[in-house]
């Protein structure tokens, strides 16, 4: 299959929306990171994601819609979640809730319940506009390895196994969406992402996470082929030049300067800087042929945490 490089022009994204609709793979730049879309309501459609990405049929997708009204044909709207999405949408938040029985079990992983968000990005707006259909799409990636914030990282990942992917430029967040269970009183945090614990108001010891988190929290994610090591500021620089040292081409990203010997994979003022280029820096490392790349561990609050979830899952 030949993957179509797709601009954001009008004529583009209308032709996108009929893929979309006609059950092709179009893969689309958000706020967070690229999906992969797919008519949600079409089981053979989805199942084409799964194919596509080889990812674990287990492991539920994200419903995108272009805006909040959707909502109510997909799920069973609570309270909570009406009050969250008045809040945060568009944006990179994502509620699960009661699945309605149209949804496929193939959309949901096998679940009785279903994610869905409202992207914070004119290029993703327009194309759900254009498709009039709710896309299903999980980060445009091979499964397990790093999201991609490029067109030309979906390219180098799902390059002649999808139909399309539209080119919108670099994604300004850098990490996915948080994801919370909406069905109670209080939202429960399944996966850290962009939108932070405090904005939420859940920050504490018993602050409403859930144990075991969402299903994708399970699974083997955010690795590139190189190894990950995750270190704080005042041992940065001594770890990188030992690794040097023992023969081991080295990259680093940290908030200060790197020691000669070792490739700087940029720097960064605080955790939304290293958001916006983490995915990106672990790609070009694997591009540029390094073994390690010695990452400086951020402060676990705001979107610290989310890093610090995907630094680990990278290190593990
Ligand atoms: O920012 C994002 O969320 C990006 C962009 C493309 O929207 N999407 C994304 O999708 O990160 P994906 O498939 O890589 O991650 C979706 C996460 C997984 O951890 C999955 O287990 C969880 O959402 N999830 C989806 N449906 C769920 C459900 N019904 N219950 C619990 N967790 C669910
Ligand atoms: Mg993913």
């Amino acid at each position: 299959m030949d993957t179509r490089l797709l601009t954001a022009t009008d004529a583009d994204l209308a032709a996108a929306g009929g893929h979309l609709r006609a059950g092709r793979l179009v893969a689309f730049p958000t706020e967070t990171v690229y999906g992969l879309g797919a008519h949600a309501l079409d089981d053979d459609a989805v199942g084409r994601i799964f194919e596509a990405k080889g990812r674990p049929v287990d492991n539920p997708l994200i419903v995108h819609l272009a805006d909040a009204e959707g909502l109510e044909r997909l799920a069973i709207p609570t309270p909570l979640a009406l009050a969250l999405a008045g809040r945060f949408w568009p944006g990179p938040l994502t509620v699960v809730l009661d699945a309605r029985p149209g949804v496929p079990r193939r959309t949901t992983g096998g679940l009785d319940t279903v994610a869905v968000r409202v992207p914070d990005h004119p290029v993703a707006i327009a194309l759900l506009r254009e498709a009039r259909v709710p896309v299903a799409a999980p980060s445009a990636n091979r499964s397990g390895r790093p999201s991609p914030t490029t067109a030309a990282h979906v390219l180098a990942d799902l390059g002649g196994r999808i139909d399309a992917v539209v080119d919108g430029g670099r994604c300004v967040i850098g990490v996915e969406s948080t994801v919370v269970d909406a069905r109670g009183d209080v939202p429960v945090v399944l996966r850290e992402g962009a939108v932070t614990r405090e904005e939420l108001g859940v920050v504490g010891e018993h602050d409403g996470t859930a144990p075991a988190g969402s299903p994708g929290t399970r699974h083997v994610h955010y690795r590139p082929s190189c190894r990950v090591e995750v270190v704080t500021s005042d041992r940065i620089s001594d770890r990188a030049r030992a690794l040097a040292d023992a023969g081991e081409r080295v990259g680093v990203l940290a908030s200060g300067a790197v020691p000669t010997g070792v490739e700087a994979l940029g720097r960064f003022a605080g955790p939304g800087e290293l958001a916006a280029m983490l995915y990106g820096a672990l790609r070009d490392a694997e591009d540029a042929g390094l073994d390690v790349v010695v990452v400086e561990e951020v402060p676990e609050v705001g979107v610290g945490r989310a890093v610090m979830d995907r630094l680990r899952r990278a290190a593990d």
